[in-house]
């Protein structure tokens, strides 16, 4: 489906929920991180990119302040009140939405009701961000009706506020950030503590190469309490090593810190601190345009993920594993982990032998059958219509 037949399917199914026509149609993008994981929450960086799969939401105000939230799938809204919004107050994946809306009246933006129908085409619970991207277009769409005029990264953060606080998750920013800057082309260099940010030009295709993405298709029934878990062991190192963030340990600090921990975090914080480095030295690269070379970089990372901060899992070490013996330059998980997806990269003329390799070794041990599709560098949240 193109991009406009969507466009014309969501507009369709939201006349006839509603009666009226949509106001205007707003986008916006899953991610994948490129490198740079489970840094955000500790102020480190993170080097992710908006993939060209994501939300599409067709929405129009309404005077009385009800919120009605479909999805394409459904014929029953959630159904609430702008002005009874809390948190809790809604369920489910329309809590993405109704979070956004909540986080923005709690900062002052003059929004009312709206009617919204929604449809996506990120796989959910993929570990390619598929929440922020419900997040960043329901704020994109909200301000844009409303004529709030807020900033690209206002619009993030209030996201990411609805994320944490509406809906309950403890995510870092980095989701909503790369949802709403991201820009066809480009991988974005973020610093997280100073939401300083660099496009970085992320041409792959003109070097020969492609990034598969590998979802898995597994979850992990307990990602939220295990992510809130590494969350809390790296927030209380910290504290003991008398640090704001991790983010503030430097690596020839990193040793004599290490000593002073118990084995378990001591493992976290090693994977935080070598983790910041390997993704200043992926931009050093990809500025130089040395793009094979950041593939050791890329399964470094992996194997830090996999033994320190104990986040992998068998379907997403067979992934990474399979892609490398197959002639992947660089693989390793992306997102959350304990599921979701992997990223490899791959020469453009070996993307078919690594795509049969990985499927295979998944067939061998048992596992669901992988997506395997390239991850094209797109453009954050905009109007479409
Ligand atoms: C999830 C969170 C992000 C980040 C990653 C791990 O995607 O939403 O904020 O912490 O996990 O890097």
């Amino acid at each position: 489906m193109t991009l406009e037949d969507q466009r014309l399917a969501v507009a369709a199914a939201f006349f006839q929920r509603t009666g009226q026509q949509p106001e205007g149609t707003w986008v916006a993008p899953g991610r994948v991180n490129l490198i740079g994981e489970h840094t955000d929450y500790n102020d480190g960086y993170v080097l992710p990119l908006a993939i060209d799969r994501g939300v599409m939401l067709t929405a129009a105000r309404r005077e009385d302040g009800a919120l009605r939230i479909w999805s394409l799938q459904e014929n029953e809204p959630a159904l609430s009140s702008i002005d009874d919004l809390g948190p809790g107050s809604v369920k489910g994946w329309a809590a993405y939405v109704a979070g956004v809306a909540w986080a923005m009246r709690v900062a002052g933006a003059r929004i009312g009701g709206a009617d919204i129908v929604l449809s996506g085409d990120v796989p959910l619970g993929a570990g390619l961000a598929s929440s922020a991207a419900l997040e960043c277009a329901t704020a994109l769409a909200l301000d844009d009706l409303y004529g709030t005029g807020m900033e690209p990264e206002d619009r993030a953060l209030l996201a990411h506020r609805a994320e944490n606080d509406f809906v309950g998750v403890p995510c870092g920013v980095m989701d909503q950030m790369a949802a709403t800057l991201g820009r066809t082309g480009h991988a974005l260099f973020l610093d997280t503590r100073s939401l300083a940010h660099e496009h970085v030009p992320f041409d792959l295709a003109a070097a020969g190469l492609t990034l598969l993405v590998i979802d898995t298709r597994s979850g992990h029934a307990l990602v939220e309490g295990k992510y809130a878990d590494r969350r809390a062991a790296c927030e209380s190192a910290a504290d003991e090593l008398g640090l704001a963030a991790l983010r503030d340990l430097r690596s020839d600090e990193l040793e004599e810190a290490l000593a002073t921990l118990d084995d378990e975090r001591a493992g976290r914080v090693r994977h935080v601190v070598t983790e910041n480095g390997r993704v200043l030295e992926t931009v050093d690269l990809l500025r130089a345009q040395r793009f094979p070379d950041i593939g050791p970089l890329l399964t470094a990372s992996h194997a830090s993920l996999r033994k320190d901060y104990a986040v992998s899992s068998p379907e997403l070490d067979t992934a990474v594993d399979s892609a490398l013996l197959a002639g992947a330059l660089g693989a390793r998980m992306t997102g959350a982990g304990f599921g979701g997806s992997a990223v490899a990269l791959v020469e453009v003329g070996a993307a078919h032998d690594v795509t049969a390799a990985v499927t295979a070794a998944f067939a061998e041990r048992g596992f669901g059958t992988p997506e395997l599709f390239p991850a094209v560098a797109s453009e954050g949240a905009h109007r479409i219509g």
